[in-house]
């Protein structure tokens, strides 16, 4: 049987049940991997994915397709999604390598800048795609996913996407192609710097983006992603509609200049939090090596420094080791000022 126009997702936690259920649920053949305990989830409960818009997509128990741990089922796809967090990335790499054919498309839906690259040179077989996810996914469980922002896909321009770009927008996922991956997944970064704030702080992330010193925080750290950037000679793309230059000063502004200012920003569920809050919670590795690590390491390559993202790094490996608290504003910015 000829499976190639199957697509696989890689790693199905939240963003991989998110995409692939809506996926299936507009008609696609979907085959997601993953881990028992999503298996036992979805064997439960189907699939209900919902959105910030208010729409409900169910998909019954009956019509998933989910494999546990088992690489070997990627093998016949012709589209293999990759979404584990980044600290997996070398070894999904590797199992996949053992069993993709020739002419398969990998499209890396990760954060951080360097996941494709990692898939790309351990499978040399496939074209790997970068791609960027821009909104927020929430695990609510018993099969519930929940997108709590907006946006719109983005994927490295490749004519292997034009067999699987319409049924991409019946999902309701339309991928724009982009010939700036980079630049977009540096401009992702920075709104990532977001991701170990938010865990720090305890709250929802709409909570903590309503406060003026927690996006001081913010500020601070993407301010000096730009400042490291601009000295490597490496672009920016916008992902908001202002130039990602101007967000430290739209995230200084106060309180009731910033809702009105900057309403789509706070255009998100009073429930979701970061993914690296969720990683905390149930005592996972976090991204935070591949989101503030990577400009730590830019600063040390270019003979600069990077005093905010350092401390973020630093706070956060500490709440992985067992040393967690819930910082306030005032008290996370007093620390990122006192390193800076
Ligand atoms: N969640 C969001 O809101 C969001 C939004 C945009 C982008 N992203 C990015 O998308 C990526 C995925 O994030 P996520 O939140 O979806 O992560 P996640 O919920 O942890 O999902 C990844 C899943 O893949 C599993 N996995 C890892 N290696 C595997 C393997 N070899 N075989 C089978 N399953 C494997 C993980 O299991 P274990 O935990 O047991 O390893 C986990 O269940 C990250 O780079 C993240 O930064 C996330």
């Amino acid at each position: 049987m000829d499976n190639s126009g199957r697509i696989c997702i890689f790693g199905a936690g939240s963003v991989g049940c998110y995409l692939g259920g809506r996926l299936i649920a507009a008609g696609a053949s979907v085959r997601l991997i993953g881990r028992e305990a999503h298996a036992r989830q979805l064997q439960s409960h189907g699939l209900t994915l919902t959105s910030l818009r208010g729409d409900v997509k169910k998909v019954r128990a009956e019509q998933i397709d989910f494999v546990v741990d088992n690489p070997q089922s990627a093998a016949d796809a012709g589209l293999i999604l990759v979404t584990v967090k980044s600290a997996a990335t070398e070894q999904a790499a590797r199992a996949l390598a053992a069993v993709l054919k020739a002419g398969s498309t990998v499209i890396s839906f990760q954060n951080g800048i360097d996941n494709a690259a990692v898939l790309q040179r351990l499978i040399p077989q496939c074209a790997v795609l970068a791609g960027m996810v821009p909104f927020n996914i929430l695990s609510r469980g018993e099969g519930a996913f929940h997108q709590g922002s907006e946006g719109r896909l983005m994927v490295q321009r490749n004519p292997a996407l034009t067999p699987h770009l319409a049924q991409f927008a019946a999902a309701g996922l339309p991928i724009e192609q982009r010939d700036d991956m980079p630049a977009v997944q540096r401009g992702k970064l920075l709104l990532n710097l977001n991701n170990a704030i938010n865990a720090l702080c305890g709250v929802p992330l709409k909570t903590e983006l309503s406060q003026r010193n927690y996006r001081r925080c913010l500020a601070a750290a993407q301010r000096e992603g730009l400042r490291l950037f601009k000295a490597a000679e490496l672009a920016v793309a916008a992902l908001t509609p202002v130039p990602a230059r101007w967000l430290p000063f739209l995230l200084e502004l106060p309180d009731t200049c910033f809702k009105l200012a900057a309403n789509r920003m706070l255009a998100i569920d009073p429930l979701a939090r970061s993914s690296m809050w969720e990683d905390l919670e149930v005592g996972r590795a976090s991204e935070v090596d591949w989101l503030n690590g990577e400009l730590v390491r830019l600063a040390a390559n270019i003979g600069s420094q990077a005093p905010v993202n350092q401390q973020l790094l630093t706070l956060i490996r500490a709440a992985e080791r067992g040393g967690r608290r819930d910082w306030s504003a005032d008290e996370l910015l007093a620390q990122l000022r006192s390193t800076s």
